[in-house]
């Protein structure tokens, strides 16, 4: 077998063994079956290339001190697809078979799961996409779900070091009323440019602001955007964003430490007022964030002393993780432990 450096793997492809997938046809799902094959063959009218039909989700397993191999809140990433498969007209596979398919598609690349104490996890990507032809805006009749899965590292280099975070207002990642609260990939399509900005300036991410308004916080890249004030977590209510499991997660595992939790329009000017901020999400888990800078006001936002993250954003980080890892008791029932 191949080596991998397991410490110093980036969030990237890695080629795993194996993948599953599943048809939609006939108004049913066919048999999940696991396959080698990298490539997927694929119709030229498939509304996935024309119209977006496309949709994805990410979670994480881990594997434990004890050997035992953690998938973390399978169930949530399982309900977000089918709201993004409500929301773009497709079918959605039901949560056993989304289930099924992550356990299946985890067991047969378990050679691939980074060991414990590398700070590694295996990154499981489901997708389901229109794959029937159409010509004129409509659904298709035949749909693919399937998941892959690769070993990954920190998402920013940065690891759990603070980033640099620059406000965009000359993009908008999603609409008010539009696709920002299911996880369609023409949402990702819309930020690339954002995001490329961004680095070219030097920040490894980007804070989109409301559509509407340009007052309120949105979210922050791939990732949801929190604030913390004293002991109170402070978090976008926003139809724009992605419902990020792992925020929600923060937010049971702040108020269980016995913070406030709070879930609001946060008005840009209040960022001045938070004594730390940071990203969440699966890949980001919470990348600490030291600074925002506003192009427009030209004006800094920072947060703690610019190297470290910040108390709180360290207790959430490693209560996080040592949940996901079993290194703490799963109060919550959030492991799926195979
Ligand atoms: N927001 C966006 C735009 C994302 O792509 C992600 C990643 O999934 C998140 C937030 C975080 O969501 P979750 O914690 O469910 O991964
Ligand atoms: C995730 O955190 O799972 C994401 O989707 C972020 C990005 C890789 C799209």
């Amino acid at each position: 077998m191949e080596t991998i450096d397991w410490g110093n793997l980036g969030f990237g492809y890695l080629p795993t063994d194996y993948n599953v997938r599943c048809y939609f046809r006939n108004g049913k799902w066919g048999k999940l079956e696991l396959t080698s094959d990298q490539y997927i063959p694929i119709h030229m009218a498939a509304t996935c290339l024309h119209y977006g039909q496309d949709a994805f989700e990410g979670l994480k397993a881990f594997r434990g001190r004890d050997g035992k191999i953690r998938i973390f809140r399978l169930e949530e990433n399982a309900r977000r697809l089918i709201s993004s498969g409500d929301y773009l007209r497709m079918a959605a596979p039901s949560v056993e078979l989304f289930t099924e398919a992550v356990v299946k598609v985890v067991e047969a690349n378990e050679r691939f799961i980074p060991p414990f104490g590398t700070g590694a996890s295996l990154y499981i990507r489901p997708l389901l996409i229109g794959s029937g032809p159409q010509v004129g805006v409509k659904p298709a009749d035949e749909f693919l779900f399937l998941i892959f899965v690769t070993p990954v590292g920190p998402y920013y280099k940065e690891g759990f070091n603070p980033i640099r975070v620059i406000i965009d207002r000359d993009h908008d990642r999603a609409a008010p009323l539009g696709t920002g609260h299911i996880k369609a990939g023409g949402n990702y399509g819309a930020s690339l440019l954002s995001g490329e900005e961004g680095h070219r300036k030097g920040y490894p991410s980007v804070l989109y602001l409301d559509a509407k308004e340009k007052k309120y916080i949105d979210e922050c890249g791939a990732a949801n955007f929190f604030g913390i004030r004293g002991n109170t977590y402070i978090t976008p209510h926003s139809h724009s964003i992605l419902p990020s499991v792992t925020n929600r997660s923060l937010q049971q595992l702040a108020a269980d430490m016995g913070m406030q939790v709070e879930t609001r329009n946060i008005p840009l000017t209040e960022l001045s007022t938070f004594d730390e901020a940071g990203a969440c999400g699966t890949a980001a888990v919470i990348s600490p964030i030291c600074s925002i800078y506003d192009p427009q006001e030209e004006k800094t936002y920072t947060f703690g002393d610019g190297k470290s993250a910040g108390a709180w954003s360290t207790k959430l980080y490693h209560k996080l993780r040592d949940i996901q890892l079993g290194e703490e008791p799963d109060t919550h029932n959030w492991n799926k432990v195979l």
